[in-house]
């Protein structure tokens, strides 16, 4: 978690997003960039602060699901604390892209920003690289290496 930069961290595998998410950000959340959907966003709302935001990009925790979720259950607090919650599709901003590449490449360049990546040599292990993949065994893009 240092090594990347981050303030916190936890892992939804050890517990209620909500309970993780309280002890991590006991003071409340602001922003919220939603890769997960379900519990995840459940929660942040519940965490949000007094007009938070949220960026909706992608609800991974119910495209298998066989019958449509219910909403988050705590909905109604977007009235209340006055929340935006919106949606985001990368390809509308496609006119960023060069200026996100300079502005990330010095970021980089310079640590403020870091990633890492799993590799696995040879085509042989890909199928293993595939399950690991899967039991989230990778940091960061899982790699196979020809
Ligand atoms: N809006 C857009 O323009 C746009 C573009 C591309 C992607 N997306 C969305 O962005 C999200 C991330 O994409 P990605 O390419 O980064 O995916 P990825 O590399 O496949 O990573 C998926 C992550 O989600 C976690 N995950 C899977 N099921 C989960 C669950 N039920 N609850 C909580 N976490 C779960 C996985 O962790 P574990 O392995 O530990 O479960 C993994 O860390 C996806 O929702 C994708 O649909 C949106």
């Amino acid at each position: 978690m240092k090594a990347l930069g981050f303030d916190a961290a936890f892992d939804y595998h050890d517990g209620p997003v909500r309970d993780q998410l309280r002890a991590a950000a006991p003071d409340g959340i602001d922003v919220y960039f939603d890769n997960v959907g379900g519990e995840h966003l459940e929660a942040a709302i519940g965490a949000m602060r007094l007009h938070g935001r949220a960026a909706v990009c992608g609800m991974i925790a119910q495209y298998n699901a066989t019958e449509p979720p219910a909403a988050p259950r705590n909905l109604a607090l977007l009235i209340g604390k006055r929340l935006t919650l919106r949606g985001f599709l990368v390809g509308d901003h496609g006119h960023l892209r060069d200026e996100f590449v300079r502005e990330v490449a010095g970021w980089l360049r310079d640590g403020r920003l870091a990633y890492d990546e799993t590799v696995v040599d040879g085509i042989e292990n890909a199928p293993a690289a595939f399950l690991g993949l899967l039991r989230g065994e990778n940091l960061g893009k899982m790699l196979v290496r020809l």
